[in-house]
């Protein structure tokens, strides 16, 4: 596969709702570029029927066990139905948007960059890392009572939310705050946040890192 595509191909990953890959997808349109396609593990995950709307193709790759094997050897079959589908489409860039799998370091590094020495595979996180890392971050930000929190685009690397930053954003905690409105100050910004990062990929690849920071 290759990084030196003119245009980027990007795929975005997610597990559920879809909104932030909405938001990219409607980004790319704007700019008369598309998203190459979206990949979920779940096949009733709201993000297809958002994609379908918008024209964008959906593969869905369901997680499957099979007797007899380890995890891992699942989980590298899995990794290797998904990565089939993105050679299809010569896919050089992957936005993990609320996709809920960690990926293996043997995928991550068949999308290093050499230029950049990071992969070109970014995630938004809903939390200003290195704070509150992990599956829940607005719930545990917001648990935590701070009165500052934030959410944050950073490269994919095999820890769990520990790669190089990109972009962040803070907003402040209300006192009549509640999980819900906490969460979806931060889901307003991930949706303005995350095309913005789209939109420097798309006119500047070639010069990242560097050009995103
Ligand atoms: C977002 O809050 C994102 O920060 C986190 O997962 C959530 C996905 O939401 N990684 P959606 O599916 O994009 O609506």
């Amino acid at each position: 596969m290759t990084l030196q595509n003119k245009l980027p191909q990007i795929a975005i990953f997610a597990s559920g709702s879809g909104s932030n890959a909405q938001a990219l997808i409607e980004k790319a349109q704007k700019m008369s570029h598309s998203i190459a396609c979206i990949i979920t593990d779940k096949k009733d995950a709201g993000v297809i029927q958002r994609a379908k709307k918008l024209n964008t193709p959906v593969h869905i790759v369901s997680f499957i066990r099979v007797e007899g094997n380890s995890y891992q050897q699942d989980k590298s079959m899995h990794e290797e139905i998904i990565y089939n589908v993105l050679k299809k489409y010569q896919v050089n860039w992957i936005f993990l948007a609320g996709y809920m799998r960690i990926l293996s370091k043997n995928f991550l590094n068949k999308f290093y960059n050499p230029k950049t020495k990071q992969n070109n595979v970014i995630n938004i996180h809903p939390s200003l890392l290195p704070h509150f890392p992990g599956k829940q971050g607005y719930l545990d930000a917001y648990s935590a009572n701070v009165q500052e929190s934030g959410i944050t685009v950073h490269f994919v690397d095999s820890g769990i939310d520990t790669g190089l930053i990109i972009a962040q954003e803070k907003f402040q905690r209300k006192p009549e705050d509640d999980l819900k409105s906490f969460s979806a100050r931060g889901q307003q910004l991930e949706h303005q946040l995350y095309p913005k990062v789209l939109e420097k990929i798309f006119n500047n690849h070639e010069h990242l890192p560097k050009g995103l920071l």
